[in-house]
């Protein structure tokens, strides 16, 4: 199926001007000011994108859809998450495959590979968890490897399930060097975390207002601290995930002034919403438990000109989707069992462009890089996707920056049964969406293929 945009302004990271683009054989074949349709083959679909942006498929590099995880399973599956983020423009998935301490890596990267294979709708890859690292599973994360998994996921924080020890971090950051693959890691500190959950649930603070308490900025950038330790030791390139809050981007900043490859990513919740949201009352704030936490106010105009300097690499999301009936309320008596997650893939890229774009925060073209160009560099996508560029992966978002709307639940396609953003402005949204050159959004509703997606396989590059 051939298509031809026109009119459009092409928005990439490095350029901005008006033209035309044709795509066949899923693929960019051409880009030019004027394309002429009665000079191409019949039954190409013509879409006018005149007074619209014309954007590379955003990234998101950091999802959960599958995710087994504090006693229950996230609410998505890769239909209703490929739908969610295609409404929202976002076209490429990198999902965290997250493991028990007990099971075999191999099984668990087939077994996340097999949720995604018949339901996606976006093209996808994994990041590989490392729960422990002992020599005899070391050829298994080097098949995974193999099979194209060119980064992995180590998290310190939530002792007993994933975290790793410090003796498994530091063989798995070794051998991810040998091998160039790029480590990105949720730095906290586990031990320090569950000794302060105990003693706040010893004294009765068991709302979920006590879980940011129970998580300190100190303690994130201890962990940010202690990572980029082990990364200056071992020439290891890591990529910090959702860093919340300004001593941490200080703490990875400082490491990355020394010589440590480090880069930053922040996730859309914290940037737009804040503390106070988990304080709500009547246990509404169990809607906001994310970790690390929401932060106070002032660290949101940290990450905003993180990006607009570009310390700060990415904007993700973090959708780790869970119902507030029957999931979120397992809490309801010790916030330490309330499971973490804000749901934001369908949101984020609306929710950049209404409160960092239109409120003058960001450069279109810095939003494009963040929230689409630097994961595919990053992560070893360049430049079949992150771009629009001839030879590239036709996946792209034909932003209708003129619509008013409002963020809600009803126009949610995840499963979850809240919208964190419900009833907030909304300035612009994607009127077309393409992966590989079919249409797959359009008017903001999906019109695709469930199973379109596929699987992209990556070489590693963090030599
Ligand atoms: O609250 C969060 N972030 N939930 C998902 C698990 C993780 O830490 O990424
Ligand atoms: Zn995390
Ligand atoms: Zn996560």
């Amino acid at each position: 199926m051939a298509l031809l945009i026109r009119g459009g302004r092409i928005v990439t990271a490095t350029d901005d001007h008006r033209g035309d683009i044709y795509c066949a054989d899923e693929t960019i074949t051409r880009i030019d000011a004027h394309i002429d349709p009665r000079a191409l083959p019949p039954g190409v679909e013509i879409i006018e994108a005149k007074g619209k942006y014309v954007l590379p498929g955003c990234i998101d590099p950091h999802v959960h859809i599958y995710l087994p995880f504090m006693g229950t399973y996230a609410a998505d599956d890769y239909a209703s998450a490929s739908k969610a983020a295609l409404a929202g423009g976002t076209t490429t998935l990198i999902e965290m495959i997250c493991p028990g301490p007990g099971d075999e890596p191999l099984a668990a990267f087939e077994l996340w590979h097999s949720k995604a294979e018949k339901l996606a709708a976006v093209d996808y890859t994994f990041h590989m968890s490392v729960v422990r690292f002992e020599e005899q599973i070391r050829g298994q994360f080097r098949d995974i490897v193999r099979a194209g998994v060119a980064s992995f996921k180590v998290f310190l924080a939530y002792k007993g399930a994933l975290n790793l020890s410090d003796e498994h971090l530091f063989e798995a950051m070794t051998f991810a060097k040998q091998e160039g693959v790029i480590v990105t890691a949720h730095c906290e500190n586990a031990d320090a975390i569950d000794v302060l959950q105990r003693r706040l649930l010893a004294i009765g603070k068991t709302g979920p207002e006590w879980h940011g308490p129970s998580r300190p900025p100190v303690i994130e950038a201890s962990g940010v601290h202690h990572l980029c330790s082990f990364a200056e030791l071992l020439g290891t390139h890591v990529y910090i995930v959702h860093t919340s809050c300004d001593v941490a981007v200080t703490e990875a900043l400082a490491a990355n002034a020394r010589g440590v490859n480090v880069w930053i990513e922040s996730v859309i919740p914290h940037f737009v919403l804040d503390e106070t949201y988990a304080q709500r009352p009547a246990f509404e704030g169990a809607k906001y438990v994310m970790s690390p936490p929401l932060r106070a106010k002032s660290n949101q105009s940290v990450l905003w000109d993180g990006v607009a300097s570009r310390a700060i690499s990415t904007i993700a999301t973090d959708h780790a989707p869970f119902r507030f009936a029957g999931q979120k309320d397992m809490g309801r008596d010790a916030f330490t069992r309330i499971p973490n997650g804000i749901p934001s893939i369908q949101e984020r890229v609306d929710l950049v462009h209404t409160y960092g774009v239109a409120e003058g925060r960001l450069a279109l073209q810095t939003m494009v890089d963040a929230c689409s160009t630097q994961a595919a560099r990053l992560f070893g996508l360049y430049p079949r996707k992150g771009t629009i560029a001839v030879g590239s992966d036709a996946d792209l978002v034909v932003y209708d920056p003129a619509y008013r709307g409002t963020f809600s639940k009803a126009a949610s396609y995840s499963q979850v049964d809240y919208n964190a953003y419900e009833g907030w402005k909304r300035i612009g949204r994607p009127a077309v969406v393409t992966v590989r050159g079919a249409v797959q959004i359009r008017d903001g509703e999906f019109v695709g293929t469930i199973g379109r997606g596929r699987f992209l396989r990556r070489e590693p590059t963090h030599f």
